[in-house]
């Protein structure tokens, strides 16, 4: 099938002639898979371009996708993005005019565990000299890979980096028990860039500090009030009307070997025919099903890219009490499990690294998983998870009048077949193999049209990750299809 490149043909020529464009003509039905922030994006911006047969077929009962607010006392909870990556950029300026900006978040997000809150060690004492030795050695490690970034072998992962300095560290430090002491502190540095990165950080590539862009410091970060991403979605709903959007309806073919590209639905359903195709699915779903998804296949190159491209898990658990049981100036509970130290500690006391107070709420308390801890606490009920928070706290804050929360709140990310983790990052298999986010964003051109074109924070080549790539990929795709653009 013909590339992207490859425009010489009949009908491209003809319409060159005829409009200056091989532009879409307006009334073209259009369908996008997906109404998260790329869909939605689309679709708006093909409305305002003036195209006036739009349709999105969506697999859950709502929009928003890895947007996910749930209305919680007089604000949202926020299951799913909750931050902006820098100022420059059109989500930023979205949240600014609406308003729903914290104010004082100008400062750079202090993501390092070890700098802040309290160390919940159980019947271990960590001593402030051991806290000391660690941090002097672990601090400024992420800045020495940030500043790797580019030079030298792109293709080592940072776990891989971390691990040659970490031994170097023991081998200088003459107490050699301090081992396990070390190794839990380890575990919980290791977690800052496993749940920034939603990766493995032993599949984490030094590559994605290269691509990764905001175009502003890359760890600044900016936090929305109670309305948050709410108020974001809505807005960006704001011109796409309701009878544009088909919710439960899972799209399972697209078939582009015709004219008109067929789409079958999971009930079995065939809509109408349409001219082109927007696909948001995530990485996450595309490496489930990409091979049943295409009518014919797609290239090897874009199967290949969606095979090595990562695309790993963090996790947010919320844990709703009646009143709050940490004391008023509580910042952060990290937790740290020290081998051999506390009694009947289970394995998955070692599947918790952080919480802290929710900024809006005294009542709830926000918990971050990383690196293999999604998964395993999403295979667990919420009483299970219940039990098993509790259990942490009391063990390492050494408090057995701790209650349960009431309520957890959470979504199973790494479970549903829609979207098979959180978002996407450069593997080391990727860096190896030149597998990109470019790859998946070329548009399926046949016969001088483009017929299949992808959008989705894992086609965006610089802010892949985010609300903002999503967001922007979507307009590309749009505006692709209005410019004749391929
Ligand atoms: C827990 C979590 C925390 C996050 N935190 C942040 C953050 O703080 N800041 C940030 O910028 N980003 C964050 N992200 C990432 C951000 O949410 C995503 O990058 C962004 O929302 C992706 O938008 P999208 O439109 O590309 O994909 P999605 O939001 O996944 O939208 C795709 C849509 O397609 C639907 N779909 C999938 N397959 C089919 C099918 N076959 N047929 C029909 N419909 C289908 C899905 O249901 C979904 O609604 C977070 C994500 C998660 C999960
Ligand atoms: C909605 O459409 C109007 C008219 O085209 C436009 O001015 C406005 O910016 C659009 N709003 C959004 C949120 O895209
Ligand atoms: C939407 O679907 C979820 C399951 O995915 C279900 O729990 C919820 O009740 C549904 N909501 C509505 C309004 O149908
Ligand atoms: C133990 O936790 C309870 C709240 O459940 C709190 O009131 C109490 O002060 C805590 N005790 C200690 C010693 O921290």
């Amino acid at each position: 099938m013909p590339k992207r490149g490859n425009q010489k043909s009949f009908i491209g020529d003809a319409m060159r002639q005829a409009g200056g464009a091989r532009s879409l003509p307006k009334n073209a039905p259009i369908a996008i898979v997906g109404a998260g922030f790329a869909g939605l994006a689309a679709a708006s911006r093909l409305i305002s371009l003036g195209y006036n047969d739009v349709t999105i077929f969506e697999a859950t009962n709502r929009t928003g996708g890895r947007v996910y607010p749930i209305a919680f006392a007089d604000g949202y909870i926020q299951l799913g993005a909750e931050y902006i990556n820098g100022r420059k950029n059109p989500i930023y300026e979205i949240a600014r005019n609406l308003n729903v900006l914290e104010a004082d978040n100008d400062e750079e997000e202090d993501d390092d565990p070890l700098e802040n809150g309290i160390l919940a060690a159980g019947d271990c004492t960590v001593s402030q000299n051991d806290r000391n030795a660690f941090t002097e050695f672990a601090s400024p490690l992420m800045d020495k890979y940030e500043s790797m970034a580019g030079q030298g072998d792109q293709t080592r992962s940072i776990g891989q980096l971390y691990s040659q300095d970490y031994q170097r560290f023991l081998s200088n430090q003459r107490a050699t028990d301090k081992k396990s002491v070390y190794d839990a502190l380890t575990r919980l540095y290791r977690s800052s860039y496993e749940a920034e990165w939603s990766a493995d950080w032993n599949d984490l590539s030094l590559l994605n500090y290269d691509q990764f862009d905001t175009g502003d410091s890359e760890s600044e970060e900016h936090s929305m009030n109670k309305m948050g991403y709410k108020a974001v979605l809505d807005f960006i709903s704001t011109n796409v009307s309701r009878d544009k959007i088909k919710l439960n309806s899972r799209v399972t073919n697209i078939d582009y070997s015709g004219n008109e590209v067929k789409i079958r639905l999971e009930s079995g359903l065939q809509p109408k025919t349409f001219q082109a195709v927007i696909v948001t699915a995530s990485l996450g779903h595309l490496k489930k099903f990409a091979r049943s998804l295409f009518t014919p296949q797609l290239s090897r190159t874009k199967l290949t890219a969606i095979d090595t491209l990562g695309f790993g898990s963090i996790g947010k658990l919320f844990l709703v009490y009646n009143q709050p049981w940490w004391s008023q100036n509580t910042e952060t509970i990290n937790i740290l499990p020290v081998d051999g130290c506390t009694t009947n500690s289970p394995a998955t006391d070692k599947l918790f690294t952080t919480f802290h107070p929710m900024a809006w709420n005294n009542n709830v308390l926000q918990g971050w998983l990383s690196g293999s801890a999604p998964a395993a606490i999403d295979a667990m009920s919420d009483d299970q998870v219940k039990t098993a928070v509790t259990g942490v706290f009391r063990r390492m804050l050494r408090n057995n009048t701790i209650p349960e929360p009431t309520r957890i709140l959470r979504n199973k990310w790494t479970t549903d077949p829609l979207f098979g983790g959180t978002y996407s990052y450069i593997s080391v298999a990727a860096a190896k193999n030149g597998a990109s986010f470019d790859q998946i964003a070329t548009p399926i051109v046949v016969n001088g049209q483009a017929k299949v074109l992808f959008a989705g924070e894992a086609t965006h080549p610089d802010v892949y990750q985010t609300t903002i790539g999503a967001y922007i990929s979507g307009r590309r795709e749009a505006d692709r299809l209005f410019l004749g653009n391929w």
